[in-house]
């Protein structure tokens, strides 16, 4: 028999169990990441994050990053198996990121995650990254029904969604430029604080005093896009008039006002999806997820408009594994197919791939 009937053909036997195995593998950009779960049950989380690797060259290094995910992948899977007390004849299902990401460090992980299912001959499962971040919060919100307003923030993404199932996320409103992290991102370059950018703004805003005049992205629109490209631009032009006229920045008060106009556009429009769909369940995902001033401001307004919010720890926010195999175990229950071996690696995916 093949290895895609075999692989089928278990993955039916298993659909129905509520306590199916997954090892979940994620490599899509600077973190090798492996994790076990038992239903919605975190077993084992284990990352190797590359940031100290990076942070000399300001950012991350494509190349660089797939060389040590190679490195670290085994010793990363051995160590998710001794947190989690199983052996690889344990797993029912291999669930591996497939994109959006790194194309060379994706192969890596979906690679790793190939040999495995082929040599254990069970099911493999492409999971998309985004679906990884949404899904996270059913590690820790394990009730949580659908359909919820989920408002991603991400290095890549940033947008409202209606998610109904696994695979109906309804996109209400998304940027139509850079993403809330990217933003952040070139906002802490730009105010020389390093990389990753996002924790290093939240850091510095902490500091800041005074305000310093931001533009509010799309005040007062009707609509529920988002665009950061104006903020970005309007930091950069403060940092060059003040330099230009000889006069000291102070990165702490620029980065509390950026950080202010670049949370509260979050905030009001996830407020906003909310009502018009008629859905009182807010659930925050993606790495910016993980910034405080957004987590406490959208906790007070939702509050204020008798509004729900489910939290993810920010260890879930950021990248990890355990997304990645809640999420299979989500696909698994929505039908989903095992995966053939053939499956490529994708540089850029839609959100209901
Ligand atoms: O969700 P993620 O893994 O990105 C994608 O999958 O695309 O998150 C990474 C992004 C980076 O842009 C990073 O700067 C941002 O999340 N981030 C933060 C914080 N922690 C991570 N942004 C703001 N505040 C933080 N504390
Ligand atoms: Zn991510």
């Amino acid at each position: 028999m093949k290895y895609i009937d075999i692989a089928r053909e278990k993955l039916e036997k298993i659909r129905d169990k509520k306590d199916i195995i997954i090892l979940g593998i994620e490599s899509s950009c600077d973190e090798t990441a492996v994790a076990i779960t038992r239903g919605k049950d975190a077993l084992a989380s284990q990352i190797s994050s590359q940031i100290d690797i990076h942070a000399r060259f300001g950012g991350v290094v494509p190349e660089i990053a797939s060389r040590n995910h190679i490195l670290q992948i085994d010793n990363i899977l051995e160590k998710a198996l001794l947190e989690a007390d199983l052996q690889l004849k344990d797993i029912d299902v291999v669930a591996v990121t497939y994109g959006a990401g790194l194309l060379g460090a994706l192969l890596v992980g979906l690679a790793y995650a190939k040999s495995l299912a082929y040599a254990l001959k069970i099911p493999l499962i492409g999971v998309n990254h985004i679906k990884g971040h949404i899904f996270a919060n059913f590690i820790t919100y394990k009730n949580l029904e659908f359909p919820f307003i989920c408002l991603l923030a991400s290095g890549g993404h940033t947008a409202v969604l209606k998610v109904k199932s696994y695979h109906k996320v309804d996109v209400l409103g998304s940027t139509c430029d850079d993403a809330a992290g990217e933003a952040f991102d070139k906002v802490a370059r730009v105010l020389g604080l390093g990389y990753p950018g996002g924790p290093e703004v939240e850091k510095a805003a902490q500091k800041g005093e005074n305000s310093v005049f931001m533009p509010r992205p799309f005040k007062g629109e009707d609509h529920l896009n988002f665009s950061y490209s104006g903020l970005k631009t309007a930091v950069i032009n403060y940092v060059h008039n003040t330099k230009s006229r000889g006069l000291n920045i102070n990165k702490y008060d620029v980065a509390k006002s950026f950080q202010t106009q670049a949370v509260g556009v979050l905030i009001e429009n996830a407020i906003r999806a909310a009502k018009k769909e008629n859905i009182f369940n807010i659930v925050l995902a993606g790495g910016v997820g993980a910034n405080t001033a957004l987590r406490e401001g959208l906790k007070k307004t939702a509050a204020e408009n008798g509004i729900r919010v489910y939290l993810p720890p920010k260890s879930l926010c950021t990248d990890n594994a355990l997304m990645i195999a809640v999420a299979a175990y989500f696909a698994v229950k929505d039908n989903v197919q095992a995966d053939s071996l053939e499956m490529d690696a994708r540089a850029s995916l839609g959100l209901n791939s």
